[in-house]
């Protein structure tokens, strides 16, 4: 037997949580697939979403590449911008969209006589303080782009520091600068200004706050931003299950332990189910001892410490589990916002960790498209 621990990704999921988004955004919608495309696979996602997207958004000029590679020719917009002023070329070679973020990166373009965007993508900072200028510099940048560089587009992007939408009044502050900005620049003739605002949280959370260019990343692949603080805020669908089997059992009797370190005790005669999948495959190794795993339609809890390929459940109220029974560590039936809870982390991290698995995809609209 093979080692049982895989992925199922569900492409019409994808395309679901997509066509949500864009009910609830409007204008334009750029899916975010950075991180590969948060542990899912770019290239198939990106491939799913090509009828539907208005663009793609990665972080690197490497992962846009790795689009371009898979003939991918939606617009592709760089979230982290360019590291080096030999990133450009390729950039403009490859129709990307880089978001300019510092004063040295637009030094880069005004010295490259051949780089020019029809669109110029600013990263504004509304208190999040990691990239972007401030919204006081911005009239001042852009009455500089437009006299000394001829730039009559512009785009201009923020993430907001409260990306999970559950804080509405922290976006008043943000958001009043915003419009004193876009007041400014109408001064500005023939500048064509357009907007992108909104992550995920603030597409669920913020309706008063849209842009023209919306930017959704978790939602997309089935997961509340702010959940399980909250309950659902929309019917999203899991795009991802991590499933495995039993593939041991062990009889603990009471006072034995379970795994490293002796962190499970056992107080009675404990049945220990085996699955393979660890902290390598990407389940957190701090899931805390009575993280739910689903055996069968049974929630069971983890036991002992996660290990680097295997990780225990406590089986003993549930004789009809064993050898061979079906396992989900989350997904369709299990969210993984829950997992991440109890590893006191976000579902993000662990999405993004889970890199080594056998991948299948489900996809109604391809036949072809099964495992990876
Ligand atoms: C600049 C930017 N926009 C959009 C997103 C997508 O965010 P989310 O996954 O919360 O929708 C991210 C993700 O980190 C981001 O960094």
């Amino acid at each position: 037997m093979t080692r049982p621990t895989a992925i199922t990704i569900d492409l019409d999921h994808l395309r679901h949580n997509f066509q949500l988004a864009q009910m609830l955004h409007g204008g334009q919608l750029l899916a975010v697939i950075k991180a590969n495309a948060y542990g899912h696979k770019a290239v198939p996602c990106a491939r799913a979403l090509s009828k539907l997207a208005d663009g793609f958004a990665v972080a690197t000029l490497e992962e846009a590449l790795q689009l371009r590679r898979a003939a991918i020719r939606l617009p592709i917009v760089l979230l982290e911008g360019l590291f080096e002023a030999a990133e450009l070329p390729e950039a403009i070679a490859y129709e990307l969209t880089p978001v300019f973020h510092t004063a040295q990166q637009l030094e880069w373009l005004a010295q490259d006589p051949k780089a020019s965007f029809e669109t110029l993508w600013i990263k504004v900072d509304t208190g999040m303080h990691r990239l972007g200028f401030s919204p006081q510099e911005i009239p001042g940048l852009a009455e500089h782009l437009y006299r000394q560089m001829g730039i009559r587009r512009l785009t201009l992007m923020t993430h907001f520091a409260h990306a999970d939408g559950q804080q509405p009044q922290a976006l008043d502050q943000p958001m009043q600068h915003l419009q004193q900005v876009l007041q400014r620049l109408r001064t500005l003739p023939e500048l064509q200004i357009k907007t992108s605002l909104c992550n995920s949280g603030a597409i669920l959370g913020y309706p008063a706050v849209r842009g023209d260019w919306g930017r959704p990343g978790l939602m997309l692949y089935g997961v509340d931003p702010a959940a399980p603080a909250v309950a659902a805020r929309q019917p999203l669908k899991p795009v991802m299950t991590l499933t495995s089997r039993i593939t041991a059992i062990n009889q603990v009797p009471p006072g034995a332990s379970v795994g490293y370190g002796a962190l499970f005790t056992a107080t009675r005669p404990t049945r220990a189910g085996i699955i393979p999948c660890g902290y390598a495959d990407g389940y957190p190794r701090s899931a805390r001892q009575g993280t739910p795993v689903l055996v069968g339609d049974v929630r069971v809890p983890l036991i002992g410490r996660v290990s680097m390929d295997m990780l225990s459940v406590d089986l003993s109220d549930y004789p009809q589990l064993g050898l061979g029974s079906p396992v989900e560590l989350w997904g369709s039936r299990l969210p993984v916002a829950e997992v991440a809870q109890n590893a006191q982390t976000i579902a993000y991290e662990l999405l993004c960790h889970l890199q080594r698995a056998t991948v299948h995809y489900r996809d109604a609209q391809d036949s072809t498209s099964t495992l990876e």
